[in-house]
């Protein structure tokens, strides 16, 4: 006997992408390192999936995947390559590339930085200086008096504290490769700023529609598995406050949803092993898959008191032999931490494109879509199916 699991009415489906792993042709601090000798990955973005040309195709493709929602993220570099001087030609191709999703069905979630920055604020010293919330707030305000009336789902930052700040000034591994703890913190200060600011202006812009927009904020969460004793439970909690916490807590009440981006499981405690034998693996990552550990992080979220999407979760499976299993498994525990009370409103599966996944470059295939980056044919994939199933019937059959 097969078991329905039905989820809430009005529960959003999708998958989730980012500008500069899927546009093709951006010029900011990323393809700058890019070139550089100080890019060890020596990965080259280039015309990516060339999105920024063929997002029609794309979004037929969501379409016909039953999504009726769609993350994307705005090229800050695009919108304003110049200090203060914004592109109007830039805005237009993203209220053309709204449009196309609207006109499919598909609800728009905009997130307006996910990692890229332009050329000139990385040279103002980026994240470090102390201007850059309102650096950022005013391209904000810029996009979102443009968009506005199309967009209901704003997410300022995408991992901004648990995954940026750590890689870019903490262990060096991304531009501008610092390290150095007490950038680390003013940086993470800045953020948690930066979201603060652009939260009010937002709400303050839209007056009377502001009750029909929707602001939040988006982080990685891993679920951090623990040895026995006491003393790394401790530590575990302290890490996993500082890590998949901190800018929820800080940015306090100033966000309407949380994003919850989940991946893995983490093995960063002695003795783990002991509670939790290995997991599932994830081998173009290197990555320990754990699809309980997303019921952990919500209902660990579910304290906050406010709706939840899974912005991201997802695999990179270049065969496509694991992907159907692990989203029917994530599924599962969501549907449980939703029976016991986690407020949570949509899923979206990262990627909907196999993209340029950072310093890994073009090997992790995460798509629900296959693109041949010599032709950019797009092939969709099998489990793509079976989650457009899902998203039809708005349950699972286990
Ligand atoms: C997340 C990022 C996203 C993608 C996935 C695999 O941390 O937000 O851009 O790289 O990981």
């Amino acid at each position: 006997m097969s078991d329905l699991l039905k989820f809430p009415d009005g529960f959003k489906w999708g998958s989730a992408t980012s500008a500069h792993q899927i546009e093709g042709g951006n010029y900011n601090d990323w393809t700058e390192w890019e070139k550089s000798p100080q890019n060890s990955s020596r990965f080259i973005s280039g015309r990516a999936c060339d999105s920024y040309n063929r997002y029609e195709e794309d979004f037929d493709i969501a379409q016909k995947l039953n999504h009726n929602i769609h993350r994307f993220s705005i090229e800050w570099s695009r919108i304003e390559p110049e200090e203060g001087k914004f592109n109007e030609k830039e805005i237009e191709h993203y209220k053309r590339l709204i449009g196309a999703l609207c006109d499919r069905g598909i609800e728009p979630m905009v997130t307006l930085w996910h990692f890229t920055n332009p050329i000139w604020f990385a040279e103002k010293g980026g994240w470090i200086n102390s201007k850059s919330p309102e650096y950022f707030t005013r391209y904000v305000k810029y996009v979102v008096d443009n968009l506005k009336d199309k967009v209901g789902l704003w997410i300022t930052f995408n991992e901004a504290v648990s995954v940026y700040a750590g890689f870019s000034y903490l262990n060096g591994q991304w531009p501008p490769q610092r390290r150095n703890l007490f950038e680390y913190q003013k940086v993470r200060n800045n953020f948690v700023k930066a979201h603060i600011l652009a939260y009010r202006e937002i709400k303050k812009m839209c007056g009377d529609m502001s009750h029909n927009i929707a602001i939040g904020l988006t982080e990685n969460n891993v679920y951090s598995a623990h040895g026995d004793r006491w003393y790394e439970k401790i530590i575990d909690s302290i890490y996993n406050y500082q890590r998949n916490i901190y800018f929820f807590d800080k940015a306090l009440p100033y966000y309407d949803f949380i994003g919850l981006n989940y991946y893995r499981v983490d093995r960063r405690m002695p003795g783990s092993y002991r509670n939790l034998p290995r997991q599932g693996w994830m081998p173009e990552m290197g990555w320990e898959t754990y699809p309980k550990g997303i019921y952990y992080r919500l209902t660990e979220l579910k304290k906050i008191k406010k709706p939840i999407y899974i912005t991201e979760n997802g695999i990179a499976d270049g065969k496509d032999e694991q992907r159907d299993k692990f989203i029917k498994e994530h599924l599962r525990w969501i549907w449980q931490a939703i029976q016991d009370g986690a407020d949570v409103r949509g899923y979206l599966y990262w990627s909907l494109l196999d993209n340029f996944e950072w310093h890994h470059g073009f090997g992790p295939r995460f798509g629900l879509v296959e693109i041949d980056y010599a032709t950019l044919e797009r092939k969709i994939r099998p489990s793509a199916y079976e989650y457009s199933k899902i998203c039809k019937e708005n349950a699972l059959i286990l």
